[in-house]
């Protein structure tokens, strides 16, 4: 039997958003949701090649987002071209697959890449966006962290806390500038169906055992996670700061974000180890 399950529709007409990482599966997925929408949209990326297609509706411009004179000379033009920025959505971030291994096994100049696009690639749009919006009194920011932000597994020491930080440097901004009109709030998906989980699907067990982990039983699309940043700069959301909204299947919902450890043969028994 079909039931009716609603529907949705935005308005974002006039508003200037900026979306970074819009190379990618979820950054590309939340500017051409904010460009239907009637938004301006810009995009920043390393590589823009994938916003091609939609080069009419989304302005893409090529930049490192952890370098600050190239973020800040990008934000500069666009509020002087347009007036200002109303929203931004921090998302490009790293995962590459030689960061799956133990802490003491890491490349220090990987880790530190990592701590530099993740944790500063957020800092740096957000330092030079807000001047703009508190000026206007109005904006709101959207941390796209991740479930590795509250939940770990094994292998992932660079990842992991960078996406923690992503939650924290929302709340941060939300509390320090909530009197200026400026929301801001950090969105954490499950395992989303993108190239960069794709490039790691071995490292986490398979797709099977990936999507299992979610009690919905499926990796997420990134248009799921494009919905919920719209919902959350619409007036909808008008009282929404401060705080992380996952979106993940249910997986936060499980004890074990993934099996932790290879099954012991036998089991030993209560007792203490390592006394
Ligand atoms: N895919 C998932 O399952 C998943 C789950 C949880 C969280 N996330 C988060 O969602 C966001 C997007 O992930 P994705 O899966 O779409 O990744 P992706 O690898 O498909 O896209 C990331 C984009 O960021 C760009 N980028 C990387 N470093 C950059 C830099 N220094 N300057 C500018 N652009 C840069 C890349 O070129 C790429 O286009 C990330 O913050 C990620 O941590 C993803």
């Amino acid at each position: 039997m079909n039931r009716p399950v609603g529907s949705v529709q935005y308005n974002n007409q006039g508003r200037v958003v900026i979306v970074t990482g819009i190379g990618g599966g979820i950054g590309l997925a939340i500017a051409r949701a904010f460009a239907d929408s009637g938004a301006r949209v810009f995009g920043f990326d390393l590589n823009t090649d994938a916003a091609l297609p939609y080069s009419e509706v989304i302005e893409a411009i090529k930049l490192d987002v952890s370098d600050f004179c190239q973020v800040d000379k990008a934000v500069e033009a666009i509020a002087d071209k347009c007036g200002g920025v109303d929203i931004l959505v921090n998302n490009a971030a790293i995962q590459p697959i030689d960061s799956f291994k133990p802490l003491h096994e890491m490349d220090p100049a990987l880790l530190k890449r990592m701590l530099e696009v993740n944790i500063g690639g957020y800092n740096w749009p957000a330092k030079c966006c807000l001047p703009h919006m508190i000026k206007q009194q109005i904006g709101v920011i959207v941390n796209i962290a991740s479930a590795h932000a509250a939940h770990s597994s094994r292998e992932v020491p660079g990842y992991g806390p960078t996406k923690a930080a992503n939650r924290m440097q929302a709340i941060q901004w939300a509390i320090e500038y909530a009197r200026n009109g400026v929301r801001a709030l950090s969105i954490s998906p499950g395992a989303i169906d993108t190239p960069m989980v794709r490039a790691s699907l071995e490292m986490q067990g398979g797709e099977g055992a990936l999507a299992n982990r979610h009690p919905l039983g499926r990796l997420g699309q990134t248009e799921e996670i494009a919905a919920a940043v719209l919902w959350a700069c619409s007036p909808g959301a008008s009282f929404v700061t401060a705080t992380n909204i996952d979106v993940d299947g249910g997986l936060g919902g499980f004890g074990a974000f993934a099996d932790p450890y290879t099954m012991p043969e036998k089991y030993t028994g209560p007792g203490r180890k390592n006394t």
